[in-house]
């Protein structure tokens, strides 16, 4: 099913996804988007700051998948992929892919190289009426020290087309919407974990006040992960704050 992209671009704003959700709240309809060059509050999970300077990809979509809030939120999987699909066509070819990290980062060379955020409106009985779908690809510039930018690794570095990215990510991000909404998260679940740290790595997941530490053991049929403890223990983790020590700080 081919998604209708109508994109309210903007030079500056507040932040995409406040636009976007105020729009979707007035009545917007699945494939409206917002982009813009710079954001003056940009935000990521947990309330947390995004940095977003002239330069970098500041992108937030309104997806209607008319399922329950749980299934949707298996999407931040969806654009995963699709983020990592088109930055590595992006990449010069002498450089390793972008890693996933769960559930829905995306990292360079052991960095944070884009921000993806859900936010939903729900209607009654745990179901979805819009989704709100925030994305932000460090391309110019990075935020800190966690962070990479990545133009010095792409094809066409600082002169990068950031309309052109966009609309090979909406490709991208249709393409695996269609793949899951016909085949459910078992469409995508592979193209994910092929994406991601490998089965086995070292990781370690901060839940509240408490760090487990374990193995990766990818993810179920829900999209949680699985962690095999030191003792051969399998747990699933629904949330929580990943790290793989083993490249570099994630
Ligand atoms: C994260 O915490 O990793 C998610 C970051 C999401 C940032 C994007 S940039 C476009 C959209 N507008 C915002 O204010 N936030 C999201």
């Amino acid at each position: 099913m081919s998604i209708d992209w109508r994109i309210d671009f903007h030079p500056s704003v507040s932040s995409t996804q406040k636009i976007l959700k105020e729009k979707a709240l007035s009545g917007e309809q699945e494939g409206y988007a917002v982009h813009a060059l710079e954001q003056t509050q940009g935000y990521g999970r947990h309330g947390r700051v995004w940095s977003s300077e002239t330069g970098n990809l500041y992108l937030s979509i309104l997806l209607q998948p008319n399922c329950t809030a749980q299934k949707a939120a298996q999407l931040s999987f969806v654009i995963a992929i699709a983020v990592h699909e088109t930055l590595y066509s992006y990449l010069m070819s002498s450089y390793e892919k972008p890693i996933l990290k769960w559930p829905n980062d995306v990292l360079f060379a052991g960095k944070k190289c884009a921000g993806i955020l859900l936010e939903s409106d729900l209607a009654q009985a745990g179901h979805v009426n819009w989704l709100a779908v925030g994305i932000g690809i460090n391309i110019k510039h990075s935020p800190s020290d966690v962070g990479v930018a990545m133009h010095s690794y792409m094809q066409e570095g600082l002169d990068i087309d950031v309309e052109g990215f966009r609309d090979s990510l909406l490709k991208n991000i249709e393409r695996y919407y269609d793949l899951w909404r016909e085949r459910g998260f078992e469409g995508i679940s592979q193209d994910w974990q092929d994406r991601a740290h490998p089965v086995g790595a070292h990781a370690s997941v901060k839940i509240d006040t408490h760090i487990l530490s374990g193995f990766f053991a990818g993810i179920d049929d829900m999209g949680n992960m699985k962690l095999k403890d030191e003792q051969g223990n399998l747990r699933t983790i629904s949330a929580g704050d990943v790290h793989f020590p083993s490249k570099g700080k994630t």
